[in-house]
């Protein structure tokens, strides 16, 4: 295998020699500046360092890599473990983007002390700076409590895909007057709990630009309209590696599906055709062990004769 430097790279400028570490406190500052935030979702090394060096200010390992990545039916069934597994790796690439990680489904819910402890794990084995954790007003004590163990916390309501047995699928959450009510004081009561940005997801424009107007912690918005103070999107539904129709929401950047089936075809064909590889791309012996081998064969040939 070979690892070429991607920074460097002509005609791929090296972000990381340009921009400062992105820190808690500059996702606020920014917010203040009215200067849009960037997050995209990443699982591996490759990805977290090409995105990091893309200059995205946010990369967060979420639990949606087990759709993404594990091919799970939904997110509920990823374990810590696994999310950790993935962590290190985006770690060992990203430079100065915030790194985020999900807590998994169940690693949070059952028992206070569990949570911190799992909280903990993502810091001290895996390297991330925030955790992330789906829930209102009902989550503040435990956000308060992860927050006193020096860990940051990112919130996210709206549409929480592990609630998706409550919810009876993922549907756009927020539509009438009670459900903004109760977004309205989710929102705010994650901000008095002090996250250090909120993710909104799956909600009307109209709410979001409300809660945005609102609180003090950036809002990251994904299917949440424009007026958010920052947009997310999982990396697969950008490059098309989905594998089924897009929410409305995602805008496809790139064709990975295509560019990689493009090179695994032509791969095949020139394996088959024995024009891969070519005598440039492989490896010769130096001229005196070949001389030297011709004679040994030679003689090896004369003495069946
Ligand atoms: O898991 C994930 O990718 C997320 C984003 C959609 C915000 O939580």
């Amino acid at each position: 295998m070979s690892l070429t430097p991607i920074a460097g790279h002509p005609g791929f400028p090296d972000h990381n020699k340009l921009r400062d570490k992105i820190t808690v406190a500059s996702l606020r500052e920014r917010k203040l500046r009215h200067e849009p935030l960037t997050c995209l979702t990443a699982y591996d090394y490759a990805t977290a360092r090409v995105v990091d060096e893309a200059a995205i200010d946010m990369i967060l390992v979420g639990d949606s890599l087990a759709q993404t990545m594990l091919g799970y039916e939904n997110t509920l069934s990823v374990t810590m473990d696994e999310m950790l597994h993935h962590v290190r790796a985006v770690r060992r690439g990203v430079k100065s983007a915030l790194l985020l990680a999900d807590m998994p489904y169940g690693s949070y819910q059952v028992d206070p002390n569990d949570a911190i402890r799992n909280a903990t794990r993502f810091v001290k084995e895996g390297g991330a700076e925030v955790v992330k954790i789906e829930g209102g007003e009902k989550r503040t004590d435990l956000i308060r409590r992860i927050i006193d163990a020096e860990i940051p916390v990112a919130g996210h309501i709206g549409l929480t895909p592990q609630s998706v047995n409550v919810m009876g699928g993922y549907k756009v959450q927020g539509k009438d007057l009670g459900a903004i009510e109760q977004l309205m004081r989710d929102a705010v009561a994650l901000d008095h709990a002090g996250v250090a940005c909120l993710y909104l997801e799956g909600i009307p424009r109209e709410v979001a630009a409300m809660i945005t107007a609102e609180v003090g912690t950036p809002t990251i918005g994904i299917g949440a309209g424009p007026e958010c103070d920052g947009q997310v999107l999982v990396f697969h539904d950008v490059v098309n590696l989905t594998f089924g129709p897009p929410a409305k929401f995602v805008r496809r950047y790139g064709d990975a599906a295509a560019l990689i089936t493009q090179a695994a075809q032509a791969f095949r064909a020139d394996v088959k055709s024995h024009q891969y590889p070519s005598d440039e791309e492989s490896y010769h012996l130096p001229k005196g062990t070949k001389a030297a081998l011709e004679t040994v064969l030679e003689r090896k040939r004369a003495m069946r004769r």
